[in-house]
């Protein structure tokens, strides 16, 4: 088992890394506050990993919650469930809330701990790529709103995330995929080596060879524990962490929450990111092309859906949480491992971007 740290002062958190965490009673017990705990899943999730999780928390007094699975269930009427079921059991302040899921249900787990009774205790075990390599560290927790992506929620840092990498046999290869698009991000952002790392990698990890999705895995937490360490409340750096994002959820805002998985959005995001970034004159075209084509060899897509016009993407990214006094702000490279956050930008080149032809530059790679 590897252990990093998440180093917030007195709200520091361990990340665990391993195999068979889900079994570990004496890891979980731990970190409880209490007796009490309240676990928080779905109905894709409970039948694979509920009964694992109740046998390691024998002799708590623990109550499940099992909501509906999908991104178009992180709402107000699906997060009401777990006050429901927490109340019903008459859960007390020292309760622990543990999510058990992907990013859908960590976010909305830890936005009900963040809320419930002012705030309880919060354990995160995330079961996908994507939220073992990035949602479920660093405390941002939320649902969506139909005119927005995650625009309502709280920062709230869990006690300790507990990553079991076996748990990914059962994910879905489609899935796989789009946790890749948040472990790019990282090479891009801060890491430039780990995109020549990647690269050798990537087919092995859709492969699910588990000791390489286990380097990924404590690579990106590192990279995140890092950022978050240095701004967890994203008043400067953090933002680097949303490279490809405000188009990405664009897309997910506009195509409907679930039509595009969040990893999948964020790749086509990150494929605009890119193209913007070489119209700025910061990176160059052989640089954009190599994070399209690894992109693509992680089973991604990089090209934005073609019913989406330039002005439907600037209508919804006018509400993104990065618009600042009006002005919007955009994660770009300055050069390959180098994010920025700038709204120094000319808006001909924004509009060029959302016209650009993605189809035509992925046929000019050759693939
Ligand atoms: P998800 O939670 O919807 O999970 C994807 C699918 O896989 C779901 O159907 C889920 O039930 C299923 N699943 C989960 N674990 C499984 C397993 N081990 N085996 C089989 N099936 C499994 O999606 P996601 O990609 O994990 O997370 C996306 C969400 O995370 C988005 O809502 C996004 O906004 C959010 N997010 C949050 C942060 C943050 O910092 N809080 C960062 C990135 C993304
Ligand atoms: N996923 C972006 C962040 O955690 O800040």
């Amino acid at each position: 088992m590897q252990t990093l740290t998440v180093d917030l002062g007195e709200r520091s958190y361990p990340i665990y890394i391993g195999v068979g965490l889900l079994a570990r009673s004496d890891l979980f017990k731990q970190h409880l506050a209490g007796r009490q705990v309240a676990i928080v899943t779905n109905d894709k999730v409970a039948p694979l990993y509920l009964e694992q999780l109740l046998k390691t928390l024998e002799g708590c007094e623990v109550t499940s919650v099992v909501l509906p699975d999908g991104e178009s269930h992180k709402n107000w009427e699906t997060l009401q469930l777990i006050f429901d079921g927490m109340l019903v059991a008459r859960h007390d302040r020292g309760t622990t809330v543990i999510a058990l899921g992907g990013g859908v249900v960590g976010d909305m787990a830890g936005f009900a701990a963040a809320c419930y009774q002012r705030g309880v205790a919060f354990i995160q075990v995330p079961t996908t790529l994507l939220s073992q390599v990035d949602s479920s560290v660093g405390g941002k927790t939320g649902i969506n709103h139909p005119l927005g992506k995650n625009m309502i929620g709280a920062f709230y840092q869990p006690q300790a995330v507990m990553i079991d990498t076996a748990v990914l046999q059962t994910l879905p290869a489609r899935e796989l995929s789009a946790g890749l698009a948040e472990v790019i991000k990282y090479g891009l952002i801060c890491d430039a080596p780990f995109l020549d790392w990647l690269e050798a990698n990537v087919v092995a990890m859709r492969e699910l060879d588990m000791t390489v999705l286990a380097q990924a895995i404590e690579r990106s937490c590192a990279a995140k524990a890092r950022v978050v360490g240095v701004d967890e409340r994203e008043s400067g750096l953090r933002a680097i962490l949303n490279l490809g994002h405000t188009f990405g959820h664009a897309i997910e805002t506009h195509m409907g929450y679930g039509v595009w998985l969040h990893g999948e959005a964020v790749a086509a995001g990150t494929a605009m990111a890119l193209e913007m970034s070489v119209r700025l004159g910061w990176i160059s075209e052989a640089e954009r092309d190599r994070g399209l084509r690894l992109l693509l060899k992680a089973g991604l897509p990089v090209i934005p859906p073609e019913e989406m016009t330039p002005g439907d993407f600037l209508e919804h990214m006018a509400v993104d949480k990065k618009v600042l006094g009006g002005r919007l702000r955009l994660v770009l490279l300055k050069q390959v491992g180098e994010a920025v956050i700038t709204d120094k930008f000319p808006h001909e080149i924004l509009e060029a971007t959302l016209r650009a032809d993605y189809r035509a530059l992925v046929a000019q790679l050759g693939e």
